[in-house]
């Protein structure tokens, strides 16, 4: 059976990383859903995917100069399909006050480049402790230095590596940083792989399946799950 895992929540349909967008992916009947973290000025987790909140909103400026109270004003929909949703940008905690009362899966996605300072894997990581939430929490990131800190921290919590260029034997990599997952970009991963990756106890989720004629390759060879921006599509076509 794959999982589906709704990218940014159901970012092809809603507003990317916005409650609105996560609530859409549960009424689609997602498994799962994919979020990105960062860290505000005065140190607040929110989820947002760029460093500058200049994409996705009607606010200018990189995340870590800004407030959350000054966040907190902008709108997250501004620049989607023409503003016609409106949604702030969310903490990490209010998500985790909606997520407790479902029964989905969440992949934490850690937009970290420091290799120095490992505030938001901490603060994270005793969030997830606090609602205890282990068994329901995937962490990837592109930096696997993050994950292997957090491996570290929470050796129970589950981490993935994202990437993006082929590996030759992605399960011994995910085995040598304790990862018990892969996540990589859907181009770069042949099904021999996948079966291989996953006879040897390692998780494949390719990220970012949007086609209907990947989404069904990948239902076919049985991949653990997927990460998609149509999460309502990725389910019917399952069902079909
Ligand atoms: O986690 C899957 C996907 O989100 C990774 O790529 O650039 O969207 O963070 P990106």
């Amino acid at each position: 059976m794959t999982y589906i895992f709704g990218h940014r929540g159901s970012a092809g349909t809603h507003p990317e990383n916005t409650m609105i967008s996560f609530q859409e992916a549960e009424r689609a009947g997602a498994d799962g859903i994919e979020l990105d973290v960062q860290l505000t000025k005065d140190g607040e987790v929110i989820i947002i995917h760029d460093e500058k909140v200049d994409r996705t909103t009607d606010g200018k400026g990189y995340i870590n100069n800004l407030l959350l109270k000054d966040i907190k004003k902008l709108n997250a929909g501004a620049k989607f399909q023409n503003g016609q949703f409106k949604a702030e940008i969310p903490t990490l905690n209010e998500f985790f006050e909606w997520f407790k009362g479902t029964n989905l899966f969440v992949n934490i996605e850690f937009k970290t480049k420091s290799i120095s300072n490992y505030e938001l894997e901490e603060k994270t990581v005793a969030m997830v402790k606090k609602n205890k939430l282990e068994e329901r929490v995937i962490f990837s990131s592109f930096n696997h230095y993050s994950l292997v800190y957090c491996y570290r921290l929470a050796p129970e919590i589950e981490t993935a590596p994202l990437y993006a260029e082929g590996l030759f034997m992605p399960w011994i990599y995910a085995q040598s940083i304790r990862a018990k997952g892969i996540h990589p970009n859907y181009r770069v991963i042949p099904d021999e792989l996948i079966t291989l990756s996953q006879n040897h106890g390692i998780k494949v989720r390719p990220y970012t399946v949007n086609q209907d004629e990947d989404i069904k390759r990948f239902l076919n060879c049985n991949t653990h799950a997927i990460i998609t921006d149509f999460p309502k599509k990725a389910k019917e076509l399952k069902t079909m």
